[in-house]
């Protein structure tokens, strides 16, 4: 049944598969930065995880032993089994919860975590819910603690629809590693679910919330990782 959602998961799952394993989006020289300033940080760490999906980048990003708590969330149950596999070297000290990003932070408690990160899971949030992410994550984090912040965004001066096209343009010429059918769901989910920011906007919502010191780790078209700190 194409209606079925363990179908559709599977399918689209498929697919960020087929664009990960292609290197599409940069996870690996991306997730090769992230790992460089998770290893200044040998902890124990307690980690936020916002979007985590199947956490299996941050799963071999961090080590082992460097964590003393890892919490997830995500949308889809289906991506938090993928997880609770992933993430079974770190043991008992792995809570994955399944629901929004934003209730999660909110209830998180303060002053607890060392690291809130998130990869390719912010750009799905109005500018509000960015601005009340910056705030809550400050709120919950240790002293010294980071916020790393993974996701596409806009070049500065450009506008959504210029987005759009631009990345819908590269996926259509660039993109040879998935089906033309594979091709056109991304390109779909890009025209429903990309609300990106430029950096500068990141920067002021970080600023309001007390996030003073913003360093870019890695920039590739548009695909950005951040961290944020006191
Ligand atoms: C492109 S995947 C990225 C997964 C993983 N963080 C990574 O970097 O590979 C985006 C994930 O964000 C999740 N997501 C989107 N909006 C969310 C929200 N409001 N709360 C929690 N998870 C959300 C989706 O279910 C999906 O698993």
């Amino acid at each position: 049944m194409k209606t079925d959602p363990i179908y559709i998961f599977r399918k689209t799952w498929a697919t960020y598969q087929k664009v990960i394993s292609n290197n599409l989006m940069f996870h690996r020289e991306i997730s090769t930065a992230v790992r460089m300033l998770l290893d200044s940080r040998p902890g124990p760490l307690n980690v936020l995880d916002l979007g985590c999906g199947d956490a299996a980048h941050i799963g071999k990003m961090l080590n082992p032993g460097q964590v003393a708590e890892y919490c997830g969330c995500d949308l889809s149950p289906y991506a938090l089994d993928v997880a609770r596999n992933n993430l079974k070297p770190f043991g008992i000290r792995v809570n994955l919860l399944c629901r929004d990003m934003v209730a999660v932070l909110k209830e998180a408690p303060e002053n607890h975590f060392d690291v809130v990160y998130s990869g390719y899971a912010l750009h799905h949030l109005p500018i509000e819910e960015k601005q009340i992410f910056f705030t809550e994550c400050r709120r919950t984090l240790r002293e010294n603690g980071c916020v790393i912040l993974v996701d596409v965004m806009l070049e500065e001066e450009q506008a959504r629809p210029a987005y759009l096209d631009s990345y819908n343009r590269a996926v259509a010429t660039q993109w040879k590693a998935l089906t033309p059918q594979e091709r056109n769901q991304v390109q779909e989910h890009i025209r429903n679910c990309d609300f990106p920011e430029t950096p500068s906007v990141f920067k002021v919502l970080a600023n309001n919330a007390g996030l003073t010191t913003c360093r870019r780790l890695e920039k590739h078209t548009w695909h950005e990782a951040w961290c944020f700190l006191a």
